[in-house]
């Protein structure tokens, strides 16, 4: 039954082995991965790792040296204009006309989608009223703020409501509230069947909004899968930090005792554990604590997350 379901899953986009080089630098050092239908899938990684390159590529708006892309199925080369038709790109750098209004910037771009007539005032009102302008509809765009402008670029790629979204790095330079507005429509609009792909060097909105995520480095994906799955296979301890307000030295007796217990240091009163993964544990040492009198003060669990999985995997952070 379960290999009936996985069968069934398409695969949206197929990257295989693909090598993009610039000169004799290896921007894409051979970057296979599967995207499937309907999911958000992220791809996280530091500035200058390959993330736009990558998109560029699947979107056939860069050649690359070896390998192959499929997307929807197809070769994009020779499907251009039927792909075209299927797909929206929210480019790193804002493009929208700056000297019309967002009704006019957002019909342009229906047009070029094949959308006319009614049904084109109808999807650029929707595109409008969905990324939150549709109040602003004739102002110029030269009088928005980045976040409006943000949102405008939005609405420029998803007025054709297009199977698959990318998004590459869309909420930059923008302020929080529109930041939220925009995460929570790529939601919106994959409830509603848009498959998304996502780039960002925040792990936070990756985590809000992602199904699956690829960690890219220096032109390589690093790993790929599900949040709870990379750290699964990453993450091999968890760092259990107490405050005492005295005699933290003494606690040492009781925490050696525990097993699972990898490491520890105490700094004036604080007691820092490194466990294994199995945070268990965590309860019991505390109640031990305290039954022998130790006064704990403040207490925090590093939880692992995507920054400690980069962390792990490249010895840097990714925003280093
Ligand atoms: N047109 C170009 N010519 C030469 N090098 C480039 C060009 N575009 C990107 N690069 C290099 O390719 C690498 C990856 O860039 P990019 O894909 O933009 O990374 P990211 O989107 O992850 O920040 C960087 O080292 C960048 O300097
Ligand atoms: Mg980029």
């Amino acid at each position: 039954m379960t290999t009936c379901i996985m069968e069934d899953v398409r695969m949206i986009i197929e990257v295989s082995d693909v090598v993009k080089k610039y000169n004799n630098l290896d921007v894409l050092k051979g970057v296979t991965l599967s995207i499937r239908e309907g999911e958000i899938f992220g791809l996280l990684g530091p500035n200058g790792a390959g993330k736009s390159t990558l998109m560029n590529t699947i979107l056939g708006l860069l050649r690359f040296n070896s390998g192959s892309v499929k997307i929807l199925g197809k070769d994009f080369s020779k499907h251009a204009t039927e792909i075209k038709r299927k797909i929206g790109y929210v480019p790193q750098e804002i493009a929208v006309f700056e000297t019309l209004n967002a009704i006019d910037n957002v019909t342009y771009w229906g047009r070029l989608y094949g959308l006319r007539g009614n049904e084109l005032a109808q999807m650029v009102k929707k595109a409008l009223e969905f990324t939150g302008l549709w109040d602003r509809r004739k102002s110029k765009v030269s009088t928005f703020s980045g976040g409006m402008k943000r949102r405008l670029n939005i609405a420029c790629a998803i007025v054709h409501k297009p199977r698959v979204l990318f998004m590459d790095e869309p909420t930059v330079g923008v302020d929080p509230q529109s930041r939220n507005h925009i995460l929570e429509s790529i939601r919106i609009m994959n409830k509603e069947g848009t498959t998304v792909i996502y780039t960002t060097h925040y792990m936070e909105e990756i985590e809000a909004i992602c199904d699956r995520v690829a960690i890219m480095d220096f032109g390589q994906l690093i790993a790929l899968g599900t949040i709870d799955e990379l750290i699964a296979d990453h993450i091999h301890e968890v760092c259990l930090r107490l405050e005492f307000t005295a005699n933290a030295a003494e606690s040492v007796k009781v925490i050696e005792s525990f097993d699972g217990v990898l490491s520890f240091s105490v700094n004036e009163e604080i007691l820092e554990i490194k466990l294994d993964k199995d945070d268990s544990r965590i309860p019991l040492i505390l109640e031990q604590l305290i039954k022998q009198h130790f006064n704990i003060k403040y207490m925090a669990v590093e939880k692992p997350n995507l920054e400690t999985v980069f962390l792990q995997l490249t010895g840097k952070k990714l925003r280093d």
